[in-house]
């Protein structure tokens, strides 16, 4: 029986890949370790939460004495480390919490996993769960290869390229195994609505405005959240020790277009007469050092793996917006509480 620590499973993208690893092996047992912090929420587990070979401990990545005592009780073969803070808002905000939990924390995980899997590194995985953002903004041609150069811009950005240089040296100083993927933009079910997918659901729901930062014109590259889930599960069982996949869907969308579709879906969903959600549209004073464009190379995971998404852009939103008004209890819950104070913090001065 494999035992794999997943880090973060409580979150947005965590709890789907938490979610298939039970789901895909259950010969697998699974420990998921989250802090629980405004991002990270039970509920998005609750149905797996009994399964036999599922275990959640609450603790922060930050606390090395921690990391290396629950290393000591479960004899980990393999960790998949998504536990981030991950909002690029909040980073400009409150940069530390960020150097915290990405940077300390990830090299805590480093820590303990290179004294308790000394003399046995052949048989292990440390699996590092990383971003796009790392490589910086792109003009309007060309698109992020395994090779771009990395150039973050944001205090999020920048906490995450350094986690990955800390994993990457790590294999190279001590011989740990480990991989890292960096991926685009996701979306779907269980995403905070502090992120624009389900920010946007939330206010048209409450005929609230939809802040658009600047002019709209800045470019993501979109992945269904279930696809990424998948591709982690490829890459953790087909890659060799010391690689890097680039993750994403080829679907880029200007934030713009992307809000205008998503006012079509949610019209038509609500039964409101079409035109209604995007009256809601607003443009709001753009985010500092805001990246231009991003899009994904994902040619090597492909070729190299086998993983292509599974899933087109309109389908998967269409899906997203169902799944947030089917699952309204979900939504009142993370919006109920500090959220709202977030939200006042955050858009009354744009
Ligand atoms: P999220 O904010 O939804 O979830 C993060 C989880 O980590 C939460 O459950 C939170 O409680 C937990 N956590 C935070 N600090 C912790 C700490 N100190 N100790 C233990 N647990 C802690 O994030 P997400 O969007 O699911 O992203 C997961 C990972 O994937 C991150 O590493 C992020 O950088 C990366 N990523 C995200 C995206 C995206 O589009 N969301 C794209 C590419 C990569
Ligand atoms: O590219 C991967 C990254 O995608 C992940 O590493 C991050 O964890 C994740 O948060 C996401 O970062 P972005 O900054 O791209 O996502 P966000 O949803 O915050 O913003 C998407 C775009 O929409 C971006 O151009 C900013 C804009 N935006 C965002 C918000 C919250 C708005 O116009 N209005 C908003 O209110």
């Amino acid at each position: 029986m494999k035992k794999i620590l997943i880090t973060g499973g409580a979150g947005f993208i965590g709890s789907h890949v938490v979610r298939r690893f039970i789901n895909e092996y259950p010969d697998y047992s699974i420990v998921n370790l989250d802090k629980l912090t405004y991002a990270g929420n039970l509920l998005n587990l609750k149905d797996i939460e009994d399964r036999a070979n599922y275990k959640f401990v609450k603790g922060d990545i930050v606390d090395a004495a921690f990391v290396d005592q629950l290393f000591s009780e479960e004899q980990f073969d393999a960790v998949i480390h998504l536990a981030a803070e991950s909002h690029v808002d909040r980073s400009i905000s409150s940069p530390m919490d960020f150097v915290m939990t990405n940077v300390v924390g990830t090299v805590n995980l480093l820590n303990a996993a290179k004294k308790h899997w000394a003399n046995k590194f052949s048989d292990t995985l440390f699996y590092h769960v990383s971003t796009d953002e790392v490589y910086g903004s792109l003009g309007e041609q060309g698109m992020f290869t395994e090779q771009t150069a990395y150039d973050p811009h944001s205090p999020y950005s920048a906490s995450k390229a350094s986690s990955d240089h800390f994993v990457r040296a790590y294999q190279d100083t001590y011989g740990l195994n480990t991989v890292i993927s960096n991926c685009s933009n996701n979306y779907g079910s269980y995403h905070f609505p502090e992120k624009l997918i389900p920010l946007a659901i939330n206010n048209i729901k409450n005929n609230n405005p939809i802040p658009v930062y600047g002019k709209g014109e800045n470019i993501r590259d979109w992945l269904w959240v279930e696809d990424h889930a998948r591709a982690i599960d490829v890459i953790f069982h087909k890659s060799e020790p010391g690689k890097t996949y680039n993750i994403g869907g080829h679907n880029e969308w200007k934030n713009i277009d992307l809000i205008r579709l998503l006012c079509k879906i949610m019209d038509k969903k609500l039964d409101r007469p079409s035109g209604t959600s995007e009256k809601l549209i607003t443009f709001v004073t753009d985010r500092a050092g805001h990246d231009l464009r991003y899009a994904i190379d994902s040619t090597k995971l492909q070729n190299e793996l086998g993983w292509t998404p599974s899933l087109q852009f309109e389908e998967g939103l269409e899906k997203t917006v169902e799944w947030y008004l089917n699952n309204e209890d979900w939504l009142n819950n993370v919006t109920s509480g500090n959220y709202q104070s977030y939200y006042q913090d955050q858009y009354s001065e744009r």
